[in-house]
């Protein structure tokens, strides 16, 4: 009876983990383009994020904006860009 206590207490143990496991891997893509994140370490290299919010754009107008930002020099990959465009149009409409 005990080792069948064990044996449950391990199953449960496993299913968890396999539960934790499947919905960080959810979770993590999402997690490691995070927009806000990315705007807070990837646009306040050159300015704060004072300038950042102080204006209200567009999508079109924040794609132009975050395409000069990536001229200037700032670090955003394909996905990155997205990522950061998705946080900027959103927090807009707010
Ligand atoms: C490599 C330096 C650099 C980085 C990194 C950077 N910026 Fe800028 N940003 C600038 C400079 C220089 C200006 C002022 C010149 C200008 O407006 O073009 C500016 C101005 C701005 C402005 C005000 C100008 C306008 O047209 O409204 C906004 C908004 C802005 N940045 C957003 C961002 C965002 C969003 C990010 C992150 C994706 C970012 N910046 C990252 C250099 C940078």
């Amino acid at each position: 009876m005990r080792s069948l206590a064990i044996l449950s207490v391990g199953i449960l143990v496993v299913l968890g983990v396999a539960v934790a496991a499947s919905s960080s891997e959810e979770t993590s893509p999402a997690a490691a383009t995070d927009g806000g994140e990315l705007v807070e370490s990837r646009c306040t290299a050159c300015h704060t994020l004072d300038r950042v919010w102080a204006k209200a754009y567009t999508a079109e107008e924040w794609a132009d904006v975050v395409d000069r930002m990536i001229g200037y020099g700032a670090e955003l990959d394909e996905s990155e860009r997205a990522a950061v465009l998705d946080e900027l149009v959103l927090e807009e409409s707010d």
